[in-house]
């Protein structure tokens, strides 16, 4: 351009050199159609474009640089309309992009979906309410982190009880972890649920509660210091022993799919008097059940029932064990490892 070029046609050129890289930058950003039509009406709507409004200016153009400007103002025109239509080109072809990114070849072996399972554990638990609930017991939840009192206050364990010993139990070192109910800790026992269901309702009763229970033993082919138990209680009147080994007789036969018999030995638990283990007799030898008895009067009393006109029998046993019997596992651990091998050889639930 002459250096006589005058101030209007610089001023023009440069405003056209504005709007072309505006259009541009326009036109490359647009993510749809919609959004590329109202940029193109903007740059170059032929009644109200940015372009128009230029081109009006072309009038106050000295006559000597008219041409100069009207051959710039082509010029900057065909650049918008060839970044428009290739900013066009680009979006249908992202749009293709996207569909065949979705098609897919329906003579190719499908992806198998891999479905989980049930543990193992959860599925005893889930029989085991099955067969109890048969038997009119329904189930009752406690929570896992617990407190003095139902723990073991309640349930007649005495202050200098070993079980109590902080050795034997998860207490919870934490701000708030005493109440007015005593120190918290994880339960060691569903016991528990015993007194929590007492403590709300009237009897008769006949309840199960399965759940985890926590104790700091060392893991081995028998022991973890997680694992779970079923509580049963009944509470009527004139309950006996014959009821609880009855109830027990019906589980195992119902559990173990024959008949199975069951025997009681005398044993001691504070919150049952008297107190037994039961065993089973499974597989030419007696298995362990659990420790069971009758609801101990003192018991009744500390959630407000009347020991003379109320009585019961409770039993608490181990569910891991159950569950081991049943599918012949020999190592206690091999549930909670989590081994998909291992878990992946019972059926799906
Ligand atoms: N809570 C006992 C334990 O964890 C098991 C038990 C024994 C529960 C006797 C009972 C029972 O309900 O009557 O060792």
């Amino acid at each position: 351009m002459s250096v006589e070029t005058s101030t209007e046609l610089r001023q023009f050129v440069a405003e056209l050199d504005r709007l072309l890289a505006d259009a541009r930058a326009a036109f490359a950003s647009a993510g749809e159609s919609s959004l590329l039509e109202s940029a193109r009406i903007e740059f170059i709507g032929a009644r109200q474009g940015r372009l128009k409004a230029v081109q009006k200016q072309l009038a106050a153009i000295p006559v000597s640089d008219k041409p100069a400007a009207g051959q710039r103002l082509n010029q900057v025109k065909q650049e918008i309309e060839a970044a428009f239509e290739n900013a066009q080109v680009a979006l249908s072809g992202a749009k293709k992009e996207r569909v065949r990114d979705i098609s897919f070849d329906v003579s190719l072996p499908g992806t198998p979906v891999r479905t989980g399972r049930l543990h193992p554990i959860t599925r005893t638990i889930d029989e085991l309410k099955d067969i109890m609930g048969r038997l009119g017991f329904t189930a009752a939840d406690g929570p896992e982190v617990e407190d003095r009192w139902h723990n073991f206050d309640a349930l007649n364990i005495p202050e200098d009880h070993p079980a109590r010993d902080p050795l034997d139990n998860f207490y919870l070192a934490v701000a708030g972890a005493v109440s007015e109910a005593g120190e918290s800790l994880l339960r060691s026992q569903t016991s528990t649920v015993q007194i929590r269901v007492m403590e709300n309702r009237k009897p008769p009763l006949r309840i199960i509660s399965l759940g985890r229970v926590y104790r700091p033993d060392t893991a081995d082919a028998t022991h973890y210091p997680m694992f779970h138990q079923m509580e049963g209680l009944l509470v009527d009147h004139k309950v006996t022993l014959a009821d609880l080994k009855t109830v027990l007789r019906l589980f195992a036969t119902s559990y173990l799919g024959e008949s199975v018999p069951v025997r009681i030995r005398p044993s001691f638990f504070p919150f049952t008097e008297p107190s037994v283990e039961a065993d089973y007799f499974w597989n030419g030898r007696w298995v362990e059940f659990g420790g069971a008895g009758l609801v101990d009067p003192n018991v009744l009393a500390a959630v407000g029932y009347d020991p003379e006109t109320t009585s019961g029998f409770a039993f608490g046993l181990g569910v891991e064990r159950l569950c081991m019997i049943r599918h012949k596992i020999s190592d206690l651990r091999a549930l909670f490892t989590n081994d998909v091998r291992f878990l992946r050889q019972f059926p799906p639930g």
